[in-house]
């Protein structure tokens, strides 16, 4: 046990997103998003998210999953297709289902954070032109407004949009996710709307909040550990991790525009220009990290150079603590914002035990490894406001369907059965002891 504990108030708690577990995809007036229309070729096994963890339905039992593990937060996302079924309609019964969700939360002791986009980006939004157009940019406004109208009353963290680098990279340059294209040409164009988007929604939620919001963005966020601790070897992975190559795509090309307000070029073309840093560049009270592996080994860890045997999740991507410490230490020194973590986890093959229990001793290794590694970055001064374990069950993992279980609670999708796993357990005791038994 480590003698001191974690800062007093730190949210401890677990994540999700709407697609990944909500389900319920034609119900109560929601029309479909880009990832309903999926098809069997893009998602493995060609499964799809109409059903998930059916969360529409059960949400109430998986709040109260929650508190038994003794969650202080919990960060979900909106389907932005529920509750706007349509160009400048309203839900009720879609709104309804989060303000329900909402309330759970607060009933039972729980931060409710909301992430207003999470990928799952409605049919007739793409049909406008979706991230490629200017549109969206209104659009995204009015749609987040509504929530504001909605929620805000009581919720009070907000996260715009999660892992823009991510949905535009995966989206709309590489095709490896909805809505699958390729159009590496557009990349200007989609990082500046995706900014502009931002920006208006931050400001949105500033100016109708029924109470001070803290307003963030979650992102998809890397770092080199450095080989050694000398004073060289830090500032080698520090330039690699924030300002040259892998890193600047990874961490610069969204965040010196939208924190610093520093426009970026890099291979010869902009993420944004001069001329829209004002609008972009939108005071924020935290920056959402999601932090899963190092780059050392290539841009995102799950590579083929890493040597042989190191550990890696059932993604492939590789297992090194460290990273923890130093993202949040070089992201910290670069912008000087307050973080939270906003996603951190392990992807495994979980079973079921003929004991009817779920043991899943890497993940509760996982944990317990980034959590140590993050009360170093603490301990150095640097503030951190709270972890959000990724993920709060097992879910619809994008394009990789269900195979790979990230979830703190187990879900045995044929019957909806939620059974909570042996790290959650362990989870529960390292918040009962706000982090002094790691
Ligand atoms: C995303 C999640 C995803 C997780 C694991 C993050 O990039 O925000 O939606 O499930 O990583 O891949």
């Amino acid at each position: 046990m480590s003698s001191t504990s974690f800062p007093n108030g730190f949210l401890w708690g677990a994540a999700s997103a709407s697609a990944q577990i909500e389900g319920a995809w034609n119900e109560d007036g929601r029309t479909p998003s880009i990832w309903d229309v999926a098809t069997k070729k893009q998602v493995r096994h060609g499964e799809t998210c109409h059903t998930a963890c059916d969360h529409y339905h059960c949400f109430r039992e998986d709040v109260a999953l929650m508190k038994e593990i003794g969650l202080k937060s919990y960060r979900f996302s909106i389907s932005w297709s529920r509750v706007m079924p349509e160009e400048g309609k309203v839900n009720e019964k879609g709104l309804q289902f989060y303000s329900d969700l909402v309330d759970a939360l607060l009933k039972n002791g729980m931060e409710p954070m909301v992430t207003v986009f999470h990928w799952d980006m409605p049919m007739w939004v793409y049909k406008k032109g979706g991230w490629l157009s200017e549109r969206i940019v209104p659009l995204f406004r009015d749609y987040t407004k509504v929530l504001v109208d909605a929620l805000s009353d009581r919720v009070k963290w907000w996260m715009t949009v999660n892992e823009p680098g991510c949905f535009i990279m995966n989206g709309y340059l590489q095709g490896v996710h909805a809505p699958f294209k390729r159009n590496y040409l557009a990349l200007s164009k989609l990082t500046r709307n995706c900014m502009l988007a931002h920006a208006e929604a931050v400001k949105t939620i500033r100016q109708y909040a029924k109470q001070k919001p803290m307003v963030g963005a979650a992102f998809s966020t890397g770092a080199y550990v450095p080989k050694t601790d000398s004073v060289e070897d830090i500032e080698a992975a520090r330039k690699k991790s924030v300002e040259i190559g892998n890193g600047l795509m990874a961490n610069r090309w969204w965040m010196d525009p939208m924190i610093l307000g520093k426009p970026v070029k890099a291979y010869g073309i902009f993420s944004s220009k001069e001329k829209d840093m004002a609008e972009i560049c939108q005071p924020l009270d935290f920056m959402g990290l999601n932090i899963y592996s190092s780059m050392n080994y290539g841009d995102w860890g799950d590579v083929e150079q890493a040597p042989a045997g190191i550990p890696r999740n059932s993604l492939g991507w590789v297992i090194d603590e460290r990273v923890m410490y130093w993202n949040v230490r070089f992201i910290y020194e670069r912008y000087g914002l307050p973080i939270m973590i906003t996603e951190n986890g392990l992807a495994a093959h979980d079973t079921m035990s003929t004991d009817g229990k779920v043991h899943d001793p890497k993940r509760t290794d996982f944990l317990c490894r980034y959590l140590k590694e993050l009360k170093r970055a603490i301990d150095d001064g640097i503030p951190v406001l709270g972890y959000q374990h990724w993920s709060v069950m097992d879910n619809f993992e994008w394009a990789e369907g269900y195979d790979p279980r990230f979830g703190l609670i187990y879900v045995d999708y044929a019957t909806q059965k939620r059974i909570i796993k042996d790290s959650a357990w362990e989870y529960k005791k390292i918040i009962e002891t706000n982090g002094a038994r790691l």
